[in-house]
């Protein structure tokens, strides 16, 4: 063979290899790691769509389970719920006045003092206790006790400038943030618990007497005189800050909105007509529930597995106790079944909930060049030491659609609020709706919310879009159960 023909062989025989090197990779792609991982994610990315045709027959479903919560009580998964507030704050309260906010991991004391139309809040004080796990599921007696304990230390701290008049009890508005079937304005018994919270022994008690009961063990003389949902004390809040107020959306570590409805359209079999033409409904969103929701396997395993297995599906869906524990879910099975990270399944990542939404909000918020939180969270939070770029790259992109998808589905609740309401087109005299909202996941996960105000928008259109306004309430729901407490205070003449 000449020297240019044992080149030539060369070259064929070299280029065969790379033939076979190419082929080889391209099955390694195909049947392992990446290509498996390519598969379940095209799958969830797919079954988490929520094109913008869904998401109008979301809202619109949303807007028909309204009417028929209202109109039949059980009629609907939405409960629609008396709230017994028919007069919202005004500004003309007056007076020192106490709220404890109870519904998620911690709860908060406050205490503010009201000024009238003239000094508005005077002043304000609060602390925020966490809750130790175990007492959101243990008995009854200890939840209260131990937040009646709270309750009478933080009293014990007020100040000279805050007192009471002489013989006057101190009153309290609780906001409770459970659905709550309200008695009164100062009563109601509890339906189910949600959350993550589960102590059977008070279903169907009134929780007033609960808490009134607590705070008499502690010695402390004290009065509810407003028992609200945190939606309620947040349109509550809302409207003292903005009269053109009509919703109140809570996006937390559970979600749910209300509403004011007019009082022609409440049924009679409500049992009580209120004296002005208005009523604010806690509708607990969080149950609705719909074939048009886009459920993965994820969301049924977590349904099922939870403490409340078919109930809250929506909340299951968008809220802030549920997201990072969805994101879990996609990649432990990434992990499983595709060696995502590594031979070994990280023990950690078979922990439910152990990846928090503040965890994935980080995460999916990474914007260094090598994605350098994704990977420290991954090593603190599930114990995987090391990942790749490609890898941490895949991990943000399963958080944006669990996020994205929560986000479009709640701005299609907001949007169902709006035709129900009418005011999903312009109006004639052109009018403001502002929709209080409140929770930390609205409030720290900023692509979550970007992406709830765009999809409402493209929802409204431009021109409709420029009458709606969501406004953000920080700790909205303490000071406007304070606000109720006030004008529902035993000393109001008449
Ligand atoms: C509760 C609601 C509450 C919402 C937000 C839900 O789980 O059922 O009553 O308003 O969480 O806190």
């Amino acid at each position: 063979m000449g020297r240019l023909a044992r080149v030539y062989a060369a070259v064929v025989v070299a280029a065969a290899a790379v033939a076979v090197a190419v082929v080889v990779v391209k099955r390694r792609g195909k049947g392992t790691k990446w290509g498996k991982v390519r598969e379940i994610f095209t799958e969830v990315e797919r079954k988490c769509a929520t094109p913008v045709a869904r998401l109008r027959q979301v809202a619109d479903a949303m807007a028909v389970e309204m009417h028929a919560g209202l109109a039949s009580d059980g009629g609907s998964k939405l409960k629609m719920l008396l709230s017994y507030v028919d007069n919202l704050p005004t500004g003309d309260e007056k007076g020192l006045f106490y709220a404890l906010d109870l519904g998620g991991t911690n709860f908060r004391v406050l205490r503010v003092l009201l000024g009238g139309k003239e000094h508005r809040v005077v002043k304000q004080e609060y602390e925020e206790v966490s809750i130790p796990p175990h007492l959101m599921l243990g008995g009854s007696h200890e939840l209260f006790d131990f937040i009646a304990a709270a309750l009478s230390r933080f009293v014990e701290t007020e100040g000279d400038e805050f007192r009471i008049p002489e013989g006057k009890q101190r009153e309290l508005g609780f906001t409770f943030s459970f659905p709550v079937k309200q008695l009164s304005i100062a009563s109601g018994t509890l339906i189910k618990w949600t959350k993550g919270f589960c102590i059977e022994e008070t279903v169907g008690q009134d929780v007033v007497a609960e808490l009134t009961k607590a705070m008499e063990r502690q010695g402390l003389n004290m009065r509810v005189t407003a028992l609200v949902n945190d939606t309620i004390g947040t349109l509550a809040g809302g409207r003292y800050e903005d009269s053109d107020v009509l919703v109140a959306v809570i996006l937390g570590t559970g979600t749910n909105a209300a509403y004011v409805e007019r009082a022609n359209a409440i049924p009679k079999w409500h049992g009580l007509l209120p004296k002005s033409g208005d009523m604010v409904i806690n509708m607990e969103w969080g149950n609705f529930k719909s074939s048009l929701l886009p459920l993965t396997e994820y969301d049924e395993a977590l349904d099922f597995e939870s403490l409340n297995p078919g109930e809250q599906i929506y909340e299951k869906l968008i809220s802030g106790m549920y997201l990072g524990e969805i994101v879990r879910r996609i990649l432990l099975r990434m992990a499983q079944e595709s060696s995502l990270f590594g031979e070994v399944v990280p023990q950690k990542l078979e922990i439910p909930f152990i990846l928090r939404t503040p965890h994935m909000s980080a995460m999916h918020h990474d914007s260094s060049p090598d994605l350098k939180i994704v990977a420290t969270k991954l090593k603190e939070f599930l114990g995987i030491q090391s990942t790749s770029l490609k890898t941490r790259r895949l991990v943000i992109s399963i958080c944006d659609i669990v996020a994205q998808r929560g986000a479009r589905l709640a701005a299609a609740g907001i949007y169902g609020i709006l035709k129900k309401l009418g005011r999903d087109t312009l109006t004639s005299p052109k009018q403001r709706t502002v929709i209080a909202m409140d929770g930390g996941l609205y409030e720290h996960y900023s692509i979550f919310s970007e992406c709830l105000n765009n999809t409402l928008r493209n929802l409204l259109g431009e021109e409709v879009a420029g009458t709606v306004v969501i406004k953000l309430a920080n700790d909205g729901s303490g000071i406007g159960a304070a606000l109720l407490a006030a004008s529902h205070s035993q000393y109001l003449e008449g």
